[in-house]
Order: C-alpha cells, then structure tokens, then sequence
C-alpha cells in the first residue's frame, strides 16, 4: 500500500483529525501526518514542533503512522515523503469549498491528487479555532482533544 499525506495547520490537533488519521490507516496503511505552516493563519497558538510533538503523542497507538513538520508546501511535502497522494477531512460544504480549490490547484501545480474522507458525525463541529478560543480562556477541551493535547493546554492556564 502506498503513503497518503495528511497535511493540516493541526493548532491544535483535536479528535476530528486523529479520526481522519485513523480512517486513512484503515483505508490506505501508511500515513504520513505533517503539521504545515497556513500563510492565512499567521498567529497560531503553538509553533510548528510543539505541534508535531503533540501530535506524536496523540498516535502513539497507530504504528503505520509518522509525524513530520513542513515550513513549505503541502506538494513539496507530498513529494519529500513520497506520498501517493493527499487525505483531508471534510466536516462541512464550508470546508469543501476551500479543499476543492486546494486540490484542484495542487494538482495544477505538482499533479498531486486529494482524496476527501468525511469526518465521523460525532465530531464534525471541533474546530482548532474555538479550542483555542476555549484554552485561552481556561474553557474545557477534554471531549475536543486527545488527552496529551488536553493536558498541554491545561498547562498554559
Ligand atoms: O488545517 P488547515 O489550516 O485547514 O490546513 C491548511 C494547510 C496547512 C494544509 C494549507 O494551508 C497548506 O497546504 N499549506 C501549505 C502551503 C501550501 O501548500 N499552499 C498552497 C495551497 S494550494
């Protein structure tokens, strides 16, 4: 089987993604997840190994699974790790609206392909955005994050 890329912002990790990760090792074996630098997100709430390390820890349990951290671009990461191709998650028509335009132009650029899963029912409202919302402001993230994620932004309280 080949090596599927899951490239993400992942700041942070939560459930949402550790259950694309997990679709992917069921449907393609080997996954490579790389916590990407988004030129549209400038201020993050962790740098990009703090990030991966939480990640690492987050999957601990899924073998086929490696943790890599990229500054540039999700196509040259894809090539760098020689991926197949790309896996995101998909929780909305919002997010398919950015995804296609993403695919389409990875494609156009590297001929790099995206496959979509869709996210488990269960979890598609978790967003990165109102976890870090909720951390910053000592709200409860427990049932959002896997608990390495959980107890690193306990930490920042
Ligand atoms: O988790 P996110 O923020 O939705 O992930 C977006 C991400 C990081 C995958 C995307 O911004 C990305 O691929 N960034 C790397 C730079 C890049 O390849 N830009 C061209 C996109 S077509």
């Amino acid at each position: 089987m080949s090596v599927v890329l899951y490239p993400g912002s992942f700041d942070p990790f939560h459930l949402g993604h550790l259950d694309v990760i997990e679709q992917s090792v069921e449907l393609f074996g080997n996954v490579t997840v790389a916590a990407m630098h988004n030129p549209t997100k400038p201020s993050g709430m962790f740098n990009l190994d703090e990030r991966m390390e939480m990640i690492k820890a987050s999957v601990a349990h899924l073998p086929t699974v490696t943790v890599r951290s990229f500054s540039g671009l999700a196509v040259d990461a894809a090539r760098d790790t020689n991926a197949g191709f790309i896996v995101k998650g998909l929780r909305t028509g919002g997010d398919f609206e950015i995804e296609q335009q993403m695919a389409h132009t990875n494609h156009a650029v590297a001929g790099v392909r995206t496959v979509y899963l869709p996210c488990k029912p269960s979890l598609v409202f978790i967003s990165s955005r109102f976890i870090r919302e909720l951390a910053k402001y000592g709200g409860d993230v427990a049932e959002l994050v896997p608990a390495p994620v959980a107890a690193r932004l306990a930490d920042l309280n």
